[in-house]
């Protein structure tokens, strides 16, 4: 079967990992997470003291890109990929609040972009690759056969993200999550180097009223439609 290279971009919370994750094990492709090598870049900063009340020095952080090793091993128990920091299981640190509160403004670095983004072409060279974030489809991986821009109701991803967080015992304020959630999104848009835009050719799906089946669905019957898992 040919193998494609399938981008997700989209805003914060809105279930592309969900879908990025449910496409790759039923492809029996790769899935990369990108916005958890941003996140691991800003978890390590916050443990070397390096982020202060949400102020850093630029030059701070890019010395320290060398220092930080990323690996993706799957778990059999969760049936999806865990994020390794200098050999150190990760996953759960990197979706607490205070990464989440600094991450969008680390990922304004023009190097910490660079540096991430060979990664990430890299890892996807051979296609067979479901690729998540906020540029893939325009500018990581702009040839990939399938881009998909997700969207839906702010209101309906804050209450998906509040349930994810309390059902891993993280107890935030819906009104936290929200003002994070919102603050993400103006950052994710305005920042001057690749911000989150529509790639021309991607295909909008917002999933306010849609089941994680009927999304996944419909994005396969998608798939097929192309005849782009023709053999
Ligand atoms: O997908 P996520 O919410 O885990 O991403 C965390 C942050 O990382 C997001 O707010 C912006 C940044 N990010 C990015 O700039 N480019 C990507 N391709 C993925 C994430």
């Amino acid at each position: 079967m040919m193998k494609i290279t399938i981008a997700i971009d989209g805003y914060s919370s809105c279930g592309k990992s969900t879908l990025a994750k449910a496409l790759a094990a039923h492809l029996g492709y790769a899935y990369l997470d990108t916005g958890s090598m941003y996140r691991c870049v800003t978890l390590y900063a916050l443990r070397k003291g390096l982020i202060k009340d949400g102020s850093f020095i630029k030059e701070n952080i890019i010395n320290i890109l060398d220092e930080v090793n990323l690996r993706f091993q799957f778990n059999a128990h969760t049936k999806a990929s865990d994020t390794f920091l200098n050999n150190e299981n990760v996953e759960k640190e990197i979706r607490m609040m205070d990464v989440s509160d600094n991450v969008s403004k680390i990922s304004t670095i023009h190097e910490v972009r660079e540096h991430m983004i060979a990664i990430q072409r890299d890892l996807g060279k051979n296609k067979g690759i479901v690729a998540d974030g906020r540029d893939i489809g325009s500018n990581v991986f702009p040839k990939a056969e399938l881009k998909i821009f997700m969207t839906a109701d702010t209101d309906i991803r804050v209450q998906r993200r509040f349930d994810e967080l309390s059902s891993k015992g993280q107890h935030v304020s819906y009104n936290d999550i929200k003002a994070n959630l919102l603050s993400r999104d103006y950052d994710d848009t305005h920042r001057k180097e690749n911000p989150l835009k529509q790639a021309k050719d991607a295909i909008v799906l917002d999933n306010s009223d849609l089941t994680r089946e009927q999304q996944l669905e419909y994005i396969l019957r998608l798939i097929k439609d192309l005849t782009l898992t023709a053999d």
